[in-house]
């Protein structure tokens, strides 16, 4: 037999397992891609049968991604139509849509393709990136969600690659690295891609925990391919009063290390902290690939923000002003003075730029005044007490 035939006659024989399982009359195997959470969420699971006699389940947490099992096959029904899930990935291969794959009855097949745009349709919305530089916003694309494209990841397994990469996202306060995450995230559901939020309280409560560097390696890690976020992560790493805790960064590197990632992984770190403030070790490659600065917008970008505004807000104010006046601001603030356009609008029922960024102003200097030893201030020295420690 050739590999083809019997990669053939395995496929064969897996659509008319599923086939018979799910009760199907003149199946079509499928595979749905980027719609695969959206199916199995507008879906009720059925249950779980054997394949050759072998059912080997998965304990997963989404049940959207997965269907619960690493070899057998899972029932479903979407609106009365029934479909199956078969894997029987025998090369641990999950790549692999051969064996891989969903099967449904050729007169429901159209239906259930429509189900699946539908549910797909009703959560796209509000999903567009972060205003960014074109080539950054290709980039970020490029490393995280198209580096867990499946080609790609096989390509890379082929060649010997690590399948596992780490982008850190740095950048003074409010401008998109929260947002770019949160964009990610998004775009991590659509597609279908695991994923995961480490928090700075859950990973204090890791480190707290009696076997730290376990429960540090348990929060970063992910079942499937799929991004672990990390956001704000200085702030989990280090103490409230000192801008380093060497420690407890040597616990979060060597975690990291000790994760064995087999399909891809993608780290995305975001942190406010000067990049020189950074532990060098934690910037080699293998942990950090890429750096990711997000800078100040300046008025190009500016102008990209400002032209997302509700098209009535940005029929009547100056656009030109509106870019000029806000230079040197956060992307943040610029939306900041946006919400205070619109709380103006509420009570004078005119669109008044000028109070805007007179109130914008005066708020700034009030918080200036209350909240000068608050907050992150990404230069500031540690305190040092009379001996010179901590
Ligand atoms: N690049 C951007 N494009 C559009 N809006 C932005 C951008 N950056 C920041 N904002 C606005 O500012 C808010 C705070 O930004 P965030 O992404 O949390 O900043 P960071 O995490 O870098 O401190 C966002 O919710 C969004 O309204
Ligand atoms: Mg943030």
């Amino acid at each position: 037999m050739t590999p083809l035939s019997s990669y053939a006659a395995d496929h064969r024989r897996l659509v008319e397992a599923a086939a018979a399982a799910a009760n199907i009359a003149e199946p079509v195997a499928f595979s749905p891609g980027g719609y695969t959470y959206y199916l199995l969420k507008a879906a009720v699971r059925g249950p779980l049968v054997p394949l050759e006699g072998v059912l080997l389940r998965d304990w997963i947490r989404n049940r959207h991604f997965n269907s619960g099992t690493k070899f057998g096959i899972r029932l479903y029904t979407a609106s009365g139509i029934r479909f199956a899930h078969c894997t029987a990935n025998v090369n641990g291969d999950y790549t692999d849509e051969a064996y891989d794959f969903y099967v449904v009855a050729k007169a429901d097949y159209v239906k259930l393709f429509r189900i699946a745009v539908l549910a797909s349709r009703s959560r796209t919305a509000g999903e567009t990136p972060p205003v960014m530089p074109a080539a950054q916003l290709e980039t970020l694309r490029q490393n995280t969600i198209g580096y867990l494209d499946m080609n790609n990841l096989k390509r890379i397994r082929d060649l010997g690659g690590r399948p596992k990469r780490g982008l850190l996202l740095t950048g003074p306060p409010g401008n998109g690295k929260t947002s770019a995450c949160r964009w990610l995230l998004n775009e991590c559901l659509r597609l279908g891609y695991e994923h995961q939020q480490v928090s700075p309280d859950a990973y204090q409560a890791a480190r707290r925990s009696c076997n730290p560097v376990q429960a540090v390696k348990d929060l970063f890690a992910v079942n499937r391919h799929g991004i672990i976020f990390f956001d704000d992560m200085d702030i989990a790493l280090r103490d409230r009063n000192t801008v380093r805790e060497t420690d407890d960064q040597a616990v979060f590197l060597s975690a990291l290390d000790g994760i064995d990632v087999n399909e891809g992984v993608v780290y995305v770190f975001t942190t406010n902290c000067p990049l020189e403030l950074i532990d060098p070790a934690f910037k080699r490659p293998g942990r950090v690939d890429l750096v990711l600065h997000f800078e100040k917008p300046d008025a190009a970008l500016r102008r990209a923000l400002i032209d997302r505004w509700h098209a009535e807000i940005v029929d009547s104010i100056d656009i030109d002003t509106a870019v000029a006046e806000t230079e040197g601001y956060s992307f943040a603030e610029v939306e900041e003075v946006k919400n205070l356009l619109i709380l103006r609008y509420l009570d004078t029922k005119t669109w008044e730029w000028d109070w805007a960024m007179n109130q914008f102003g005066e708020n700034r200097a009030e918080l200036a005044k209350q909240e000068r030893h608050v907050g992150f201030t990404p230069l500031a020295e540690p305190v040092l007490n009379g001996n010179g420690h901590h």
